[in-house]
């Protein structure tokens, strides 16, 4: 008897279950369909601004992300226009430009650390042209920053901070430009290490 009554119960219980979740099931779906039901301080994450891929009724073409202006910089961005990848360029460069950075042990340091990364593998931990590449027979050698000529005449450890700016931001010949590697602020601590390497090593 006892038995009979637990087995009645577990069917029960049984059927309740089955009816609750259809009876919940029906009343979700009669739900708004894109409402992503109670919101927490919606205001959080639905901001007032303009999301850059949302219509915009303010501008004429209705598009919120915006091409800048023709001739604006973006922030952190340095020109370089005025000195093209030219004879020229390269010429204009090394008397146009200096390094804004004073020398100090810190901006050596740094500027050692992304010369050994990113210079150091071809020029060699000393400049003098025997980096691992080329030791490994894969790479012909780069003239030493301090006992070298640079093939585009004058030795290399008369190089200004221009010229090598220059060299950095567009490469030369097998050398490839390191522009998009190197924020201008890194390209001049890595200049100033190199103005260090064309001293008698
Ligand atoms: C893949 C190897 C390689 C790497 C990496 C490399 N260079 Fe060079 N570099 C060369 C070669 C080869 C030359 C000689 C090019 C020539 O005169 O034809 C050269 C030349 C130069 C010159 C002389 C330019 C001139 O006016 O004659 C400078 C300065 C220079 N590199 C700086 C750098 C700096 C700074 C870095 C790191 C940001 C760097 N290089 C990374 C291979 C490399």
């Amino acid at each position: 008897m006892i038995e009979n009554m637990l087995a009645m119960n577990k069917t029960n219980i049984l059927g309740l279950a089955i009816i609750m979740v259809a009876v919940a099931t029906i009343l979700s779906s009669c739900h708004d369909k894109r409402s992503r039901g109670l919101e927490y301080a919606p205001n959080m994450y639905y901001p007032i601004a303009y999301n850059p891929d949302q219509k915009n009724p303010i501008f004429e073409n209705g598009i919120s992300a915006q091409v800048p202006p023709i001739g604006t910089t973006p922030i952190g961005f340095t020109k370089f226009d005025e000195f093209p990848n030219t004879p020229e360029g390269y010429t204009a460069a090394s008397t146009g430009i200096t390094n804004p950075l004073p020398v100090t042990k810190k901006n050596l340091v740094e500027g050692q650390q992304l010369y050994i990364a990113m210079c150091g593998p071809c020029h060699g931990p000393k400049g003098m042209g025997n980096g691992h590449i080329v030791e490994l027979g894969k790479f012909p050698a780069p003239p030493s920053y301090s006992t070298g000529n640079s093939s585009r005449g004058g030795a290399m450890n008369q190089l200004t901070d221009g010229k090598i700016y220059h060299t950095i931001q567009y490469g030369l010949n097998l050398m490839g430009s390191y522009s998009s590697q190197l924020s201008p602020e890194e390209r001049w601590k890595v200049i100033m290490y190199v103005h260090q390497l064309q001293k008698p090593q």
